[in-house]
C-alpha cells in the first residue's frame, strides 16, 4: 500500500483502466471499516481509502478535538485488508480555496436533512456533502463504499451524487456489531467500562422496536417505549428514536406502504453521542 498526501500525487498514481472502489473515512479504523474495504476489494480491481477528519462536518468543537486519531494502526489495518492506495490529506489539500467553498453548496436536501442528525447537528450534512463532493472529484472512483450505520448520511450522499450528476455507484455495507450488538464506531473508544456496557442497550431497544413493528404495534407507542427504555439507564440520554420511510426519511405513519422501513436512534452515552439504526423490512415494490 502506498500513502499519498496530495490530490495531485494520488491522481497521478491511480490506474486509469481499472475499476476503483473508494472508502472515505475519518480514521480510528475498526472492523466496521474493514468490512467496507473487504466488500470493496471483492468487487473491484483496486481499493482506495482516505483518512481525513473533516472539520466542516463537526458542529461541536470538543467532538472534533477529541475525535480519535490513530494513523499508524489505521494504515497497518488497511494494508492487511487489501487497500492499495491511502490518501492522507491535510485541510489545505481538500480545501485549497478555503473551507467556505463547496461544490454541494445550495443543494436543498429537503426532508433528508430536516430530521434526526440533520435536526440535531446543524450544518453537519452540509459539511459531509462538501467533503464527499471534493473527495469524489479527487479520487473519481467507479464505486463509493459507505456503511449502513450512517443511514441518513448515505441518503444525503446519494441525493448529492444525483443532483451534481457525479458518475459513481454507491455500495452500502451492513453495520458490523460487537458481541453485545453495539454498532462498531470510532467514538466507542472514548467510552469507559460502565458506559460501554450501558451502550449495549441501544441495540436491544432497536431490536425491540423492530419486533414490535413486525407484530403490528403502533409507531408512537414503540418510539416512546424505546425512549423510556433507554432513559432508564442513568448513563444513557436518548435524543430521538425515529421510525421512518427509508427512501424519503419522512416519519412512518401506521399502515403506510414503504419499500424500506427503518428505525434509528441517537443516544448520548458519557462523553460520546452514539447513533445506530435497524432496517425492519424491505420490499422490492
Ligand atoms: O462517515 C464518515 O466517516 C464521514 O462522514 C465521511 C463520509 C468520511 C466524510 O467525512
Amino acid at each position: 500500500m502506498r500513502t499519498y498526501k496530495t490530490a495531485k500525487a494520488l491522481q497521478k498514481a491511480l490506474p486509469k483502466d481499472k475499476t476503483i472502489a473508494y472508502v472515505p473515512t475519518m480514521g480510528a479504523l475498526h472492523a466496521g471499516h474493514m468490512a467496507l474495504v473487504e466488500a470493496a476489494a471483492q468487487s473491484h480491481d483496486v481499493v482506495v481509502a482516505s483518512i481525513f477528519v473533516n472539520p466542516t462536518q463537526f458542529n461541536d468543537e470538543t467532538d472534533l478535538d477529541t475525535y480519535p486519531r490513530t494513523p499508524k494502526s489505521d494504515a497497518a489495518l488497511l494494508k492487511k485488508h487489501g487497500c492499495k492506495y491511502l490518501y492522507l490529506p491535510g485541510v489545505n489539500d481538500i480545501y485549497p480555496n478555503g473551507t467556505e467553498h463547496s461544490a454541494a453548496e445550495g443543494i436543498d436536501f429537503g426532508p433528508l436533512t430536516a430530521t434526526m442528525e440533520g435536526a440535531n447537528r446543524p450544518g453537519h450534512f452540509d459539511g459531509v456533502a462538501q467533503v464527499v463532493s471534493r473527495l469524489l472529484e479527487i479520487v473519481q472512483p467507479t464505486t463509493l463504499v459507505l456503511g449502513q450505520k450512517d443511514y441518513q448520511q448515505v441518503a444525503v450522499i446519494r441525493a448529492m451524487v444525483q443532483r451534481l450528476d457525479i458518475p459513481v455507484s454507491i455500495l452500502v455495507v451492513p453495520t458490523v456489531r460487537a458481541k453485545d450488538g453495539l454498532a462498531l464506531s470510532s467514538r466507542n473508544k472514548r467510552l469507559n467500562k460502565k458506559e460501554r456496557v450501558a451502550a449495549g442497550t441501544i441495540n436491544v431497544q432497536l431490536a425491540a422496536v423492530a419486533a414490535g413493528l413486525r407484530a403490528g404495534w403502533p409507531v408512537d407507542v414503540l418510539e416512546q417505549l424505546a425512549l423510556s427504555g433507554l432513559g432508564q439507564n442513568d448513563l444513557l440520554d436518548p435524543e430521538y428514536v425515529q421510525i421512518f420511510d427509508g427512501d424519503t426519511l419522512l416519519p412512518y405513519l401506521d399502515g403506510d406502504n414503504v419499500r424500506e422501513l427503518v428505525v434509528a436512534t441517537a443516544v448520548q452515552c458519557g462523553p460520546v453521542r452514539l447513533i445506530d439504526n435497524r432496517i425492519v423490512n424491505q420490499s422490492n415494490s
